[in-house]
This record gives C-alpha cells, structure tokens and sequence, in this order.
C-alpha cells in the first residue's frame, strides 16, 4: 500500500493542544460544591468535547433534583465566569506536550492547519498560548449549529483550508469528537486513553509520541 501524505491537520483545542480540561473540570466541581452534590472523576470525561449546555445537563445528573431553564442558564454562566477566571493566567507554558513542535513543523511543511473547538472561549485560549498565528481556520462553537459528534465543525473547518475531508487528519481527547472526525470521513488520531479512544485510527499519549513522518511529508 502506498502511504497517504495528509495536506491538513484539523485539532481539537481543550486536552489536545491546550492544558484546560482540567480547568472546565474544576469550574463545574466548584458549581456543584456550590449546589451542594460531589461529581464523579467519570465527569471529567463524560464532559470533553461536549458543549457548555450539553456539559452542564451531565453534571446535573448528579444532583439529585431537577433545574428549570431558567436556573440551568444561570449555572452555565456561572460556569464559564470561573472558567474564564481559571485561564486568565494561561501563558505558552500551558500548551501540552509536543503541541508546540507539531504546531511548528506543519507550518514549516506547508500543511493547512485548523481547529475544530467546541469551547466558546478558544479564540482566546489560543491567544494567550501564543499559537493563534498558526491556525489557517478556526471552527468554533460560535460558528456551527451540531455539537460533537456532528460532524459539523470537522467540515466547516475543511472547507476553510479548502482541502477535502479525506485529506484531512483529526486530533481528538474525546470521544464524540474522535466519532466526529470519522463521521467527517476524515482519519482520526486520539490524544489520550485508548479505552476511551477505541473508534480512533491511531492514538498517543500526547502528541510527543505523534509519529509526524508517517502522515506528513517533510520538505527539509
Ligand atoms: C470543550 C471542552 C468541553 C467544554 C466545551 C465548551 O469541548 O472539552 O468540556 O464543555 O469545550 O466550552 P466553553 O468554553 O464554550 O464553555
Ligand atoms: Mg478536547
């Protein structure tokens, strides 16, 4: 089999590139303190890659009592003021392992580069890492209408490199977004467990041990 060089690589931002899914995490322990129930480490998971509302209904399965929309809508906001707080203070020293020397390599190959976020919040993020320059595209929860597992956001962010889905590489934490790369028809490389990963076409651990040279063609 001939191998396939990839022309674009599409990430995930929260857990792949950028430190914060520990800080969602955080922010909704802090509302569920505040609401008087414990989460479960499980949530933690349960909850990447899944938007703020749809994050925030999984939380509520824990807390014993049903919310109106009305207090649903005040707790999600709360959530994001102490998200907002917790990344005030992200700095290139939050960009996980290997990001930034992938980052680097494909801009120097010439790869289109987008993102496909669900977090209202990525264009800063990605700011205060000091990575935005690199993304040719950005596809975030502002723009699109299907979470994850839509494969919405992988196409939107396709179509903005111009490049067709079955060129493009994935990078996935979650597993609605590693469903979401593959629904795209696009391959799927999975940051993270691979019992959780199972339906990804490769994983890592982090994006160190990301075997660059058997997806992408080097110039130099
Ligand atoms: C990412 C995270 C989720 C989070 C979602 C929305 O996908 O993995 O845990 O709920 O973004 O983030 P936001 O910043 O818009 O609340
Ligand atoms: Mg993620």
């Amino acid at each position: 089999m001939t191998q396939q060089y990839f022309k674009a690589a599409i990430f995930d931002l929260d857990g792949v590139i950028a430190d914060t899914a520990r800080f969602h995490f955080l922010a909704w322990q802090s509302i569920a303190d505040d609401e008087g129930f414990s989460l479960p480490a499980v949530v933690d998971d349960r909850v990447k890659g899944v938007d703020r509302m749809a994050s925030l209904n999984i939380v509520l399965e824990y807390a014993g009592r049903t919310y109106s929309d009305a207090e649903k809508e005040a707790l999600a906001a709360q959530k994001n003021e102490r998200y907002v707080k917790l990344i005030a203070g992200l700095t290139p020293a939050d960009l996980l392992p290997g990001a930034q020397l992938l980052l680097d390599r494909l801009r120097v190959d010439g790869i289109g580069i987008g993102l496909a976020s669900a977090s209202r919040n990525a264009l800063p993020v990605l700011k205060a890492l000091g990575i935005f320059e690199h993304f040719n595209t950005i596809a975030d929860a502002n723009y699109i209408s299907h979470p994850k597992p839509h494969p919405e956001i992988f196409l939107t962010a396709a179509d903005g490199l111009g490049v067709s889905p079955a060129d493009c590489l994935g990078f996935e934490d979650a597993e609605a977004g590693i469903t979401a790369i593959k629904a795209a028809g696009m391959t799927a490389v999975g940051v993270g467990s691979a019992e959780l990963l199972r339906e990804a076409d490769d994983i890592v651990s982090d994006l160190t041990a990301f075997d660059y040279d058997r997806y992408f063609r080097t110039l130099i």
